[in-house]
Parts: structure tokens; C-alpha cells; sequence
């Protein structure tokens, strides 16, 4: 018997896939395999590259080239999806943390200008909000739809010193998703969040690497590993769950212990 993909005949606009060894990437790619048609969004031109290279594994694929904080740009991004592939099932709110060749920067709490403040809410909550506020209107119409927040264990759960707007952005996508899962659920539509810890993507730095060794699974989880929590709470398979954060962190957050493990375990 042909098993048939999750997300067969779906279509899924994922943000943030302007580079292969993402997390946005690799969402792109799993949904691929389950069966979706996608739709790639970024800030960065390199979007058009990722769907290129979607599209020669055999998928079909659509890049939009959109600043996701200005919601002119967000809303011609979702009608072009939308003219290329029909509708949208699935929504994949994954932009965030950095702009596509820029640092990250770290800065502490006392120090951080009300730009900077503005900059990390804009990129990793408003982008959100008005990427799911152009899309959502199409799913009541339907009444179908899935949305995946992705946010962080940094906001929601623990912190990094030098990173609280980052850490306030990424708890406010928490709020929201428990927010608009109400909204909409009469709908037919879920809202979740993903909270992945640490993360080997292309960008990780050394001491990040570090971290992800000492999780109780002791390494960092591939990018696969989030989009396939993605690629669940995006299918039917999770469709009397919604309102929800999923962890996705190895272990770490419920690991008291933060010492040295010779001296413990
Ligand atoms: N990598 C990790 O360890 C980790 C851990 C927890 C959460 N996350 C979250 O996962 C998501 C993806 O992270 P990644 O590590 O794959 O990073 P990434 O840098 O590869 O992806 C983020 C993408 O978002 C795009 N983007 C940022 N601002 C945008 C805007 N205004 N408009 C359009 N596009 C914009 C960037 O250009 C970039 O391509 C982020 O939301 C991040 O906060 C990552």
C-alpha cells in the first residue's frame, strides 16, 4: 500500500530559510517529504536559492523576498503564496534571532538602547504577529489551519545573560500562541509553539556546542530534529493538540544540576 505524506495536497509558508543549515531550511525540506508544496520567506535574497535547491529534491517550491516587519511587504509575500499555490494550510513562523549576515548582538540589560529593544521585539514577536495576522483570515475562511511559532528556551524557560530582548520576544511568542489558540480554535485552526535549546545549525557558535554536550542526550540536536516537531504539529497528527509549547532541548531544561558531571553524574 502507498503510505501517503503527512501534509499531502498542504500547502506551507515557512519564514526565516534563507540558508541550508537552518532550522527554517530544514522545516522546508521535511514538509517537502511529507507531501506539502511550500512557500519560503525571507528577508535575505539567498530565499530564492534555498527554493531552487528545494525544488531540485523534487518538491515544490515558491521563494518571497519580504521584510516580515513591515506588513506591506508581509502582505504582498502572502498574496504571492497564495496566487502561486491556492491557500495556505500551514503556516510556519520561524524568522527571527538575526537578519541574514548580520551578527547577533549581545548586549547587557543596563546598556540596551530602546533601539536595540525595538529591534529584537520587531524581529523575533511583531514578525510574527503580522505574518499570522495576514494568513489567519484565510484559514477561518476555510476553516482549517495549522500555525508553528517557533520561539526558544530562551524567554519562555531560562535565560542567556546580554539577551533580554531576545528573551522577551520569545516569551511573548509564547503568549501569543496561547492567545490566538483561543481566537481561532472554533475555526478549525491549532496554534503551537516549538522551545528548541541547543541547536548545531551552520551559525552555532563554540560555546554554544558546548552546551549542547552538556544535555542530558550530550551533543545539540540537528535542525532535522526541530523540523520533524515542526512537521508533527503542522499535520493531523496533532490535531486535538494546540495552545502548547513543545520542547524540544535534549533534556536540558529539566536538568537541575548544572556543575561539573564528574562530581555528580
Ligand atoms: N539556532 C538555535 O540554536 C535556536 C535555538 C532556539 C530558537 N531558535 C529560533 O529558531 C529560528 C531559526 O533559527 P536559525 O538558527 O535557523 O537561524 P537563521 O539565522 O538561519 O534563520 C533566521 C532567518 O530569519 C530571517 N529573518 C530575520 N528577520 C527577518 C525579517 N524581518 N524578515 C524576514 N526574514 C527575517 C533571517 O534573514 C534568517 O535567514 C529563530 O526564530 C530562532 O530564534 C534557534
Amino acid at each position: 500500500m502507498e503510505r501517503k505524506g503527512r501534509l499531502e495536497g498542504k500547502v506551507a509558508f515557512i519564514t526565516g530559510v534563507a540558508k541550508e543549515d537552518s532550522i527554517g531550511f530544514a522545516t522546508a525540506r521535511v514538509c517537502g517529504e511529507e507531501g506539502a508544496a511550500l512557500a519560503i520567506v525571507d528577508i535575505a535574497e539567498k530565499c530564492a536559492d534555498c527554493a531552487a535547491s528545494l525544488e531540485s529534491m523534487g518538491f515544490t517550491a515558491s521563494s518571497h523576498v519580504a521584510d516580515l516587519t513591515k506588513a506591506d511587504q508581509v502582505a504582498r509575500a502572502v498574496d504571492e503564496a497564495l496566487a502561486a499555490h491556492g491557500g495556505i494550510d500551514v503556516l510556519v513562523n520561524n524568522a527571527g534571532m538575526v537578519i541574514f549576515g548580520q551578527d547577533e548582538s549581545f548586549v547587557p540589560f543596563q546598556e540596551l538602547t530602546e533601539e536595540q529593544w525595538d529591534f529584537d521585539i520587531a524581529i523575533n514577536l511583531k514578525t510574527q504577529f503580522l505574518v499570522t495576522r495576514a494568513v489567519v483570515p484565510h484559514m477561518i475562511e476555510r476553516g482549517y489551519g495549522r500555525i508553528v511559532n517557533v520561539s526558544s528556551v530562551t524567554g519562555p524557560l531560562v535565560a542567556n545573560p546580554e539577551e533580554s530582548g531576545y528573551c522577551a520576544a520569545k516569551a511573548g511568542v509564547l503568549g501569543m500562541t496561547r492567545g490566538l489558540a483561543l481566537d481561532v480554535a472554533k475555526h478549525g485552526v491549532t496554534v503551537n509553539a516549538v522551545g528548541p535549546g541547543w541547536i548545531a545549525t551552520g551559525s552555532q557558535a563554540d560555546g554554544e556546542d558546548v552546551g549542547g554536550l552538556n544535555t542530558p542526550l550530550g551533543r545539540s540536536a540537528y535542525p532535522e530534529e526541530v523540523a520533524r516537531v515542526i512537521c508533527f504539529l503542522a499535520s493531523d497528527d496533532a490535531s486535538y493538540v494546540t495552545g502548547q509549547l513543545i520542547v524540544v532541548d535534549g533534556g536540558n531544561t529539566i536538568q537541575e544540576y548544572k556543575g561539573p558531571s564528574e562530581l555528580y553524574y
